[in-house]
């Protein structure tokens, strides 16, 4: 486990770059922090990283986004809405978490349970001031954190 320090949100996109040139097809990042501490902001960084070149939006009302146009397809879901691991089923998660692309989670400790083990987990908290954050970040069984 290990957590990096993020001054402003242009260290924020630095690390979903990073994130991006080490994932590979079938690798799930699950995001998980308050409201407002950058999850969506890490995720358009993760799409840069990738090449995507459709504007990635917040899929808080369409729970899944996919882009295609990227070295990997990137799979966006925003779980915050769901009911619960049933809505996951309906939605035929399994072909995104362990297909061909990157599958980004906001609000993964929603669906926690589904997550497979070798996810990675990021955790986003406040700082001290307006644009400080503090990324937590865990492989394998860190999804507890
Ligand atoms: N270091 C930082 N990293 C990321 N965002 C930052 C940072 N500092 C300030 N911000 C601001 O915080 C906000 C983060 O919003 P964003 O939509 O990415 O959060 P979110 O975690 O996805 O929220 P939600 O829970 O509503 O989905 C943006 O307005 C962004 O400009
Ligand atoms: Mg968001």
């Amino acid at each position: 486990m290990n957590k990096l320090r993020i001054n402003n949100e242009a260290e924020t996109a630095a690390l979903g770059r990073e994130l991006a040139a080490a994932a590979a097809p079938g690798t799930v990042i699950a995001l998980i922090g308050d409201l407002g501490t950058g999850k969506t902001t890490l995720t358009k960084a993760i799409a840069e990283g990738l090449c995507v070149k459709e504007t990635v939006t917040s899929p808080t009302f369409a729970v899944i986004k996919e882009y295609t146009s990227g070295r990997m397809p990137l799979y966006h879901f925003d779980v915050y809405r769901l009911g619960g691991a049933e809505d996951m089923y309906a939605l035929g998660f399994e072909e995104y978490f362990y297909g061909n692309g990157l599958t980004v989670v906001e609000w993964a400790d929603r669906i926690e349970e589904l997550l497979p083990k070798d996810a990675i987990t990021i955790r986003l908290d406040y700082g001290q001031n307006e644009n400080e954050r503090f990324a937590t970040r865990a492989e394998g069984d860190g999804h507890a954190l």
